[in-house]
């Protein structure tokens, strides 16, 4: 295993089993052939970085831990020290201190911040939203169809859920380059540089705090608006509550949807023959969106322990940080046939790319509905594209993974 494993990815280092850096750029790259190796050593392994974090790579495992909010807290949000918020926060803004809910929050907080949210990503609602997402992919093509070449992520991917949750959220759509430019500082930049990922929380704060001003005098028909004025027994969301929950739907809204559509076009600019059997069948769209989702599973978020516990034979101790290694559990052959191959043709297929229990996530319905859109688009307007250059590639590193650059080229349609 060690040397399909060194054959894959020549520059990472060998001793992840106990020291694994998710900011390696090996493992960034190309983060499988570590879990694959980690999986058949253990079925939890230790990692002595940032503040030391357990790594269960078999899907029960994670299944079993994410079921467990009373002792996993969702408080300890990230295993790498502060990126997200929450509870690792001492150059947080103020008025990030109540973390960012429903994510970072545990029942039963937990449950009144998500039934705030759930009608507005209920199937129906987001069902809704489907022609406007198509404009948006289009109007996106026009602008590059004629060139005969792309960067499919930078003016492509990442502009079609941005979009789309600006107008949903009721910030301006035309202020996507600024909300993707913090994305890079607070989940890329910022896991190297604190300073980085701090001023860029207090410009965000500012942002949405000003909003959040402009709805209150002014009610408009979008989440801010319904966020204002809803009431929990009786009283209204306090502002760091509505902060922290327009904060976390900007961010997990953008990038997990851009690196997951990122994902499928960048399999399928050097996957021609599965590129050509979704133009002409299109039927195979949502099993190939779920492949997608399942082999690049772009987020990977963390629990702390609040009391001693034990997961597959392993002690873990109060005050531990696990790694939600979602994508590894996505790839664990005892869960999935051919586990590392993407089958468009795939029935079954229940994936962890959503996360399982009581965070899974709320935006699974307008998730699915961006990627079955903005690839359906792109195929229908688009005739056979290849990646140029697969060097250019960048993958993200942290929390969210997805490819940053996509190359690709394409013939001038007549
Ligand atoms: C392909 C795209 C997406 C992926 C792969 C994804 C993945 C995830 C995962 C794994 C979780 C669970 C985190 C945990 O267990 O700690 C989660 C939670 C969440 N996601 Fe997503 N997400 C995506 C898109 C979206 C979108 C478009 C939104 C909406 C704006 C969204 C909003 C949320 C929220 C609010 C939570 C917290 C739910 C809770 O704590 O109850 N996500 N997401």
């Amino acid at each position: 295993m060690k040397e399909r494993v060194a054959a894959r990815i020549a520059d990472i280092p060998e001793d992840w089993l106990t020291d694994l850096d998710l900011r390696d750029q090996g493992f960034v790259t190309d983060p499988y052939p570590v879990f694959d190796d980690l999986r058949e050593q253990c079925r939890m392994a230790y990692s002595t970085q940032y503040e030391g974090f357990w790594v269960p790579t078999r899907k029960a495992d994670i299944a079993e831990i994410a079921h467990n909010p009373a002792v996993f807290s969702s408080r300890g949000l990230s295993v790498i020290p502060r990126p997200l918020g929450g509870d690792e926060s001492e150059d947080q803004p103020s008025e990030l201190a109540a973390g960012l809910p429903p994510i970072t929050s545990d029942p039963p907080d937990h449950t009144v911040f998500r039934r705030l949210l759930l009608p507005a990503f209920a199937p129906k609602p987001i069902a809704k939203w489907e022609p406007k997402i198509r404009t948006i992919a289009n109007d996106l093509i026009d602008q590059f169809q004629d060139r005969g070449s792309c960067d499919a992520a930078v003016e492509y991917a990442r502009h079609v859920p941005t979009t789309v949750i600006a107008i949903m959220l009721g910030v301006p759509p035309e202020d996507g380059d600024l909300f993707t430019d913090w994305i890079y500082k607070t989940l890329e930049t910022g896991v190297e540089n604190p300073e980085v990922a701090a001023a860029t929380r207090i410009e965000m704060v500012t942002y949405l705090a000003e909003k959040i001003q402009e709805h209150r005098k002014k009610p408009q028909n979008d989440i801010m608006t319904h966020l204002i004025e809803t009431e929990v027994d009786g009283k209204r969301l306090n502002d760091a509550d509505m902060l922290g929950i327009c904060f976390l739907l900007l961010i997990a809204g953008i990038d997990t949807t851009w690196s997951s559509i990122g994902a499928g076009l960048w399999y399928l600019s050097q996957e021609l023959e599965d590129q050509e059997r979704l133009r002409n069948e299109p039927d195979l769209m949502i099993p190939a969106v779920e492949e997608f989702l399942r082999v690049y599973s772009p987020v990977t978020l963390g629990r702390i322990a609040t009391q001693d516990a034990e997961v597959a034979g392993c002690p873990i101790k109060k005050g531990d940080r696990v790694l939600m290694a979602f994508p590894a559990g996505n790839r664990d052959p005892d869960a999935f046939e051919d586990s590392d191959k993407i089958d468009i043709d795939r029935q079954v297929n229940r994936h962890y790319a959503f996360g399982v229990g009581i965070h899974r996530c709320l935006g699974s319905n307008l998730a699915r509905l961006e990627m079955k859109v903005a690839l359906e688009e792109f195929l229908r307007r688009i005739p056979t594209f290849r990646l140029t250059d697969p060097d250019v590639v960048r993958w993200s590193a942290g929390a969210v993974r997805g490819p940053r650059r996509i190359p690709i080229e394409f013939a001038v349609p007549s």
